[in-house]
C-alpha cells in the first residue's frame, strides 16, 4: 500500500529542502534517515547540514571523464569542510569517441536523467562533474530546468601530445594526419605512432574543440569558478579547484542563488562574446540556445552574428591557431581573454562565487604570459570575431560557419553542387576516381540534420576526394545540415535549417546546381529559379523516420532545429519546485 504525501513545497518559506526529507518526525522522515544511515553516515554527518549532490558523469567508457571519481573526492572535502552534506550519483555518460551513432543523440536523454534525478532526491545544491564534449551542456541543460543551486566543474583538457617534435592536439591532428596518410605522405605505421602519440594523459582534447569551448563558455556565463576552464586534467590545481568548488556550492546554497539567477541575457552575450574571442566551437552555438529554451530567454541566431561583428579573436588555438589548452593554460587562461574584452561584456552579471563576472576579474590574474597564445586587444588575430550566420534560399533559418578556420578564398564562392544524398551515399562515391568534382565543386550532404540522422552528427566535415587531396587540394566548401567537430576545421557551413528531412530548402539541391557563398553579406543561396524549386517540392517526399520505438522515436518526433536548440521541443522551461514522497508500507 502506498500513502502519498504531498505539498506545495517551496524553499524560499521552508529553508533547506533536504530538511523535508531529512528533518521531519514522522515516518517519511524515520524511512529517509534511516536508509541513509545504511550509507554509513550517523546523524552528526547529515542532519541540519545542506545535502550537496555531486552529478557525476565519470564512466570507463567514456575516456575524457574517466578522472571525475577523483575529482568527486576533492569536491566531498570541500563540502564537507564548508558544513555540508556531499552525496555522490552517477548520471549517464556520453563518450564522443565510443557511443555512435552520436552524442548528441542522446544529449537530451542525459539531461533528462540530470534534471529528473536533482528533483527526485533531497538536494539543496549540485555540483555537476563535466568533461567530454555533451556531458557538459547535457549536464547544464538539466540543473537549468531543475534550478537549485549548481556550479559546474569541468574535468580539463588531456596534455599536449608530441610526435618527433610535433605537438599533437586531437582530434584535429587526427583529420590532418588522416589526410595526410590519404596523400600517401605518411605510412600507415607512423600514423600508428601518433594514435600512441595523442592522448597522453585524462582530460577531454585539448584544442579548442567543443570540451574545451564549453568549458571555457561555462565559465563566461558564471556557472564555473573564475580561472578554472583551461587548467589540464591532470594538474593539481584541478584537484584544488574541485575543492574549492566544494566550499563554495554550500555558501551558494546558503544565498539561494539558483542557475536561473545567473541565466540572464547578459550571461548569455558574455558567453557569445567569449565565444568569439576564443573562436570556439560551432557546437556552442546550439548547446547555448538549448541552455536558453531552459531558462526561458529568446536566444535567436542572429544575436551570434551580432556580437560577432564586434569581437576581436584574441586565442590562437587549434583548429583554427597554432596552440593547445595546456599553452593557454600557461598564457592566462580565460580570465586573461575576459579582461582584454571587458568593455564589450556586462561586468555585472552574477555568478557562483556569490559576486559579480567583473569583481571575479579583480580576484584573479588577468595578465597575458605569452602573447603569441592570447593575443592583446591591440593586435588581435582578427578583429571581427571567427564564427558568421549565414541565410538565403537554401538557409531560410540559418546556418553557421566558422570562418577563422576556412580557406579565405572559399568566403566569396560560386561553384557547381555534388551532391550527397546521405552518408552511405558519401562513404560510397566520395573517393571515385570518376567522382565529377574539381577545386571549385561545392560539395553538399543532406540527411545529417537532428531527424534526418537522427541526432545530427559531426559529419558535416565532408572529406575531400581523394583525388582532389593528390592534387594538393587543401580545402572545398561543403554544406550540410550536420554539425563538425570543434576541432575540425576548413570553409564547411553547417547546421543548415531548417534540415533536408523536414523539407528544408537542402533537400531540393541537385547535382550542378550552382551554389553561392558571400560571407561578407551572410548569404548563402543556390541559383535556381523559384519554378524549378516549386516543381521539386512538388516531387518531394519526407524520408521514414529511423526508429520505430523507445527513446530515439521520442527524439525523432520531438527534436527542435538547430536554430532552436536540437532540444526536444517538451524539455523547454523549469519544472515547479513540488516535492512529492511517497511512502511504502
Ligand atoms: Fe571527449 Fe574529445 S573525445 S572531448
Amino acid at each position: 500500500m502506498a500513502t502519498m504525501h504531498s505539498g506545495g513545497y517551496d524553499e524560499k518559506k521552508n529553508g533547506r529542502r533536504s530538511a523535508d526529507w531529512l528533518e521531519r518526525r514522522d515516518l517519511d522522515g524515520f524511512l529517509h534517515r534511516s536508509w541513509l544511515k545504511a550509507t554509513g553516515v550517523g546523524d552528526e554527518s547529515f542532519r541540519g547540514r545542506p545535502v550537496i549532490g555531486i552529478c557525476n558523469s565519470w564512466s570507463e567508457l567514456v575516456n575524457c571523464n574517466i578522472h571525475l571519481r577523483g575529482l568527486a573526492e576533492a569536491v566531498k572535502r570541500g563540502v564537507i569542510q564548508a558544513g555540508g552534506f556531499p552525496r555522490e550519483f552517477p548520471v549517464m555518460s556520453l563518450g564522443e569517441s565510443l557511443m555512435k551513432p552520436t552524442t548528441m543523440l542522446y544529449r537530451n536523454l542525459m539531461a533528462m536523467d540530470v534534471e529528473e534525478s536533482i528533483r527526485s532526491y533531497p538536494l539543496d545544491g549540485v555540483i555537476l562533474l563535466t568533461g567530454c564534449d555533451k556531458t557538459n551542456p547535457a549536464s547544464i541543460m538539466g540543473a537549468c530546468s531543475a534550478d537549485i543551486p549548481t556550479i559546474v566543474v569541468t574535468g580539463g583538457p588531456m596534455l599536449n601530445g608530441h610526435w618527433r617534435g610535433k605537438e599533437l592536439g586531437s582530434c584535429s591532428d587526427c583529420w590532418h594526419y588522416h589526410e595526410e596518410l590519404r596523400r600517401g605522405r605518411i605510412t600507415e605505421e607512423e600514423f600508428v605512432e601518433i594514435e600512441n602519440s595523442m592522448s597522453r594523459s585524462n582530460g577531454h582534447c585539448m584544442t579548442m574543440g567543443t570540451a574545451s569551448t564549453m568549458a571555457c563558455v561555462t565559465e563566461a556565463l558564471g556557472l564555473a569558478l573564475p580561472g578554472t576552464a583551461a587548467i589540464p586534467a591532470v594538474d593539481s590545481r584541478r584537484a584544488q579547484s574541485a575543492e574549492a568548488a566544494g566550499r563554495q556550492i554550500v555558501a551558494l546554497v546558503e544565498r539561494g542563488t539558483r542557475p536561473s539567477d545567473i541565466l540572464t541575457p547578459h550571461a548569455f552575450e558574455n558567453a557569445i562574446r567569449a565565444l568569439h574571442a576564443i573562436s570556439g566551437s560551432t557546437n556552442a552555438i546550439i548547446h547555448l540556445i538549448a541552455y536558453a529554451g531552459r531558462v526561458g530567454i529568446e536566444l535567436p541566431l542572429s544575436l551570434f552574428d551580432d556580437l560577432c561583428a564586434t569581437t576581436p579573436w584574441l586565442v590562437n588555438l587549434k583548429p583554427a591557431g597554432a596552440h593547445l589548452m595546456e599553452d593557454f593554460y600557461y598564457a592566462g587562461g580565460l580570465p586573461a581573454v575576459l579582461a582584454q574584452i571587458g568593455d564589450l561584456l556586462h561586468e555585472d552579471a552574477m555568478t557562483v562565487t556569490g559576486e559579480t563576472l567583473g569583481d571575479n576579474l579583480l580576484n584573479v590574474p588577468t595578465e597575458i604570459i605569452d602573447e603569441n597564445v592570447i593575443r592583446p586587444r591591440s593586435d588581435p588575430l582578427d578583429a571581427g570575431g571567427s564564427l558568421v550566420v549565414l541565410r538565403g534560399n537554401l538557409c531560410p533559418d540559418g546556418a553557421v560557419m566558422k570562418i577563422s578556420a576556412a580557406d579565405q578564398r572559399l568566403l566569396a564562392h560560386e561553384g557547381r553542387a555534388v551532391v550527397f544524398e546521405d552518408i552511405n551515399d558519401l562513404a560510397e562515391r566520395v573517393d571515385d576516381p570518376d567522382l565529377d568534382v574539381d577545386e571549385n565543386s561545392v560539395m553538399v550532404l543532406k540527411g545529417a540534420g537532428p531527424v534526418g540522422a537522427p541526432g545530427m552528427p559531426e559529419w558535416g566535415h565532408l572529406p575531400i576526394p581523394a583525388k582532389l587531396l593528390r592534387r594538393g587540394v587543401n580545402d572545398l566548401l561543403r554544406i550540410s545540415d550536420a554539425r563538425m567537430s570543434g576541432t575540425s576545421y576548413g570553409a564547411v557551413v553547417l547546421h543548415v535549417a531548417p534540415e533536408s528531412a523536414v523539407g528544408g530548402p537542402l533537400a531540393l539541391v541537385r547535382t550542378g546546381d550552382p551554389i553561392r557563398l558571400d560571407v561578407e553579406a551572410r548569404a548563402l543561396d543556390m541559383l535556381v529559379d523559384d519554378a524549378e524549386l516549386g516543381r521539386r517540392r512538388e516531387a518531394w517526399t519526407p524520408p521514414a523516420l529511423k526508429d520505430e520505438r523507445g527513446y530515439r522515436r521520442l527524439y525523432e518526433d520531438h527534436v527542435l532545429q538547430a536554430n532552436e536548440g536540437c532540444d526536444l521541443d517538451f524539455l523547454r522551461g523549469r519544472s515547479a519546485i513540488i516535492m512529492d514522497t511517497v511512502t511504502y508500507l
